[in-house]
């Protein structure tokens, strides 16, 4: 189940398809994470063109809104065939539940459904100021956590040093799909707490999700494969 996810953090289709042209020859197909960017500017077709190449997809839209509408939507993004999606956490119980119904096919299979708790660019003091949520962040996440495993949801997006923690409350196999991840030898970028791809294998991170350290690389095969043998130890 454990599986790097590339952030394919483009604007256009055009961009995303020349930058996965480049694993043509690569033996494993990189799992990948379509996010807003790339989907609103090209729809559900740049969706369609990735999985018939083969690829494993998170279409991280992050929903967010009433459950009625969340349900109806994630009925649409099951049809695309994705493999994970996710929802605001902050949503409610009931609009996670509504959301894996959606999800939830006719055959009864369905994408893997993850939830955001906090938002890693959330700062406690803003969270506590602006959005006048009164506990500490750490245990903020952690109760976001419990709320996303009581609405059956697959796990939760956090930082890979918050796995740990969400593993503890809400069990070893609630999935944890850390972003954050750099090698040791290379810059933070705009990220703040961060970690490798072999700490986050040891601190129990299902997924990472590695952006920049690929997509930026001067040969994003290679930076690929790094991050696979150390996280996965292959
Ligand atoms: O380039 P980099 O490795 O920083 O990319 C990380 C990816 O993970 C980006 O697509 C970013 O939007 C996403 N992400 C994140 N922190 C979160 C949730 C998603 O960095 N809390």
């Amino acid at each position: 189940m454990k599986d790097v996810i590339v952030a394919c953090d483009f604007s256009s289709g055009k961009q995303v398809l020349e930058f996965l042209d480049k694993f043509a020859g690569c033996a494993r197909k990189p799992f990948v994470k379509i996010g807003m960017e790339l989907y609103y500017a090209e729809g559900p077709a740049i969706v369609r063109e990735i999985k018939k190449r083969g690829h494993r997809i998170f279409l991280d839209l992050k929903l967010h809104d009433i459950p009625n509408t969340v349900r109806k939507t994630m009925k649409v993004l099951s049809s695309l065939d994705v493999d994970m999606t996710n929802v605001h956490a902050a949503g409610t119980i009931d609009m996670m539940k509504a959301a894996l119904e959606g999800l939830t096919r006719e055959d009864g299979t369905r994408p893997l459904l993850i939830a955001v708790t906090q938002l890693t660019s959330t700062s406690e003091e803003r969270m506590q100021k602006e959005l006048l949520i009164g506990s500490g962040i750490a245990e903020t996440i952690a109760h976001y956590a419990s709320n996303a495993a009581q609405a059956g949801l697959d796990g939760v997006v956090c930082s890979p040093l918050e796995a740990a923690t969400v593993k503890e409350r809400c069990g070893s196999s609630f999935i944890a799909v850390t972003p954050g991840i750099r090698f040791a030898d290379a810059a933070a970028d705009d990220q703040v707490r961060i970690t490798t791809p072999a700490r986050a294998r040891e601190i129990g991170s299902d997924f990472i999700v590695v952006g920049r350290p690929i997509t930026a690389a001067e040969d994003p095969v290679a930076a690929y494969l790094r991050c696979v043998k150390d996280f996965l130890n292959e």
